[in-house]
């Protein structure tokens, strides 16, 4: 018993040790510092609503595959579902439907079979934005995607930058599918965030 509290007294002497360390270096770090006070200043921060639209050029085919499977189980392939397969996905984003327009951002993360009865993916994404308004900021979409229903709808679970603390829902919609496996889907997002 004396034991154990020897113990327990360490480890909360070590506790306070290292959130001791941890608050100096948020206090000399001005990147920090501004991420603590966005923080402090949230309960008078208005929420706004924005409209995002953009497609995402998933590449299966070829030697430029942005979607590449990275491991399977021993049963995956005699699955018609694919159950099992897991790929690393690296997407960019398009403002138009077509592979040269303009990239807006990349949809970077795994794309999981996750169903023995139906084509579904269980997606874990970043979108990361690399141009115009939002540039630098990313959101986090986690969710269940149906493939073959016409319209899918994934939750916006969360973001960085402009989308600190985003909540919304992003409706996708195949535009194209080809014989290849590459596919263009397009995305509705709606989020809520902070101004
Ligand atoms: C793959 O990418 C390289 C380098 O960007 C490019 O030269 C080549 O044309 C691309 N190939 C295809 C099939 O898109
Ligand atoms: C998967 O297949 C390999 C090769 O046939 C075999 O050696 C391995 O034991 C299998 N693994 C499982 C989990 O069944
Ligand atoms: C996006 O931001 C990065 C880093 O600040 C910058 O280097 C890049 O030029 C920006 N891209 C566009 C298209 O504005």
């Amino acid at each position: 018993m004396e034991k154990l509290s020897t113990l327990f007294v360490l480890c909360s002497l070590a506790l306070c040790a290292s959130s001791f360390v941890l608050q100096n270096r948020v206090n000399e770090d001005s990147e920090a510092l501004a991420l603590q006070e966005w923080y402090d200043r949230l309960p008078d921060m208005p929420q706004k609503v924005t409209k995002l639209h953009f497609y995402l050029q998933d590449i299966v085919s070829g030697p430029n595959a942005t979607n590449i499977p990275v491991a399977v189980a021993n049963s995956t392939k005699k699955s018609p579902t694919l159950f099992g397969l897991i790929g690393a996905i690296d997407d960019p984003l398009t403002k138009g439907p077509g592979r040269d327009s303009m990239i807006v951002g990349r949809a970077e993360g795994l794309i999981t079979s996750a169903s023995l009865e139906e084509t579904a993916y269980h997606m874990t994404l970043s979108f990361v934005f690399t141009g115009g308004r939002y540039n630098g900021s990313s959101l986090s979409v986690v969710g269940h995607n149906p493939f073959y229903h016409e319209y899918r709808e994934l939750p916006v679970v969360g973001g960085s930058g402009d989308f600190r603390l985003a909540r919304g829902s992003a409706l996708l919609r195949t535009y194209s599918f080809e014989k290849t496996g590459d596919a263009v889907v397009e995305y509705n997002i709606v989020v809520l965030h902070y101004c």
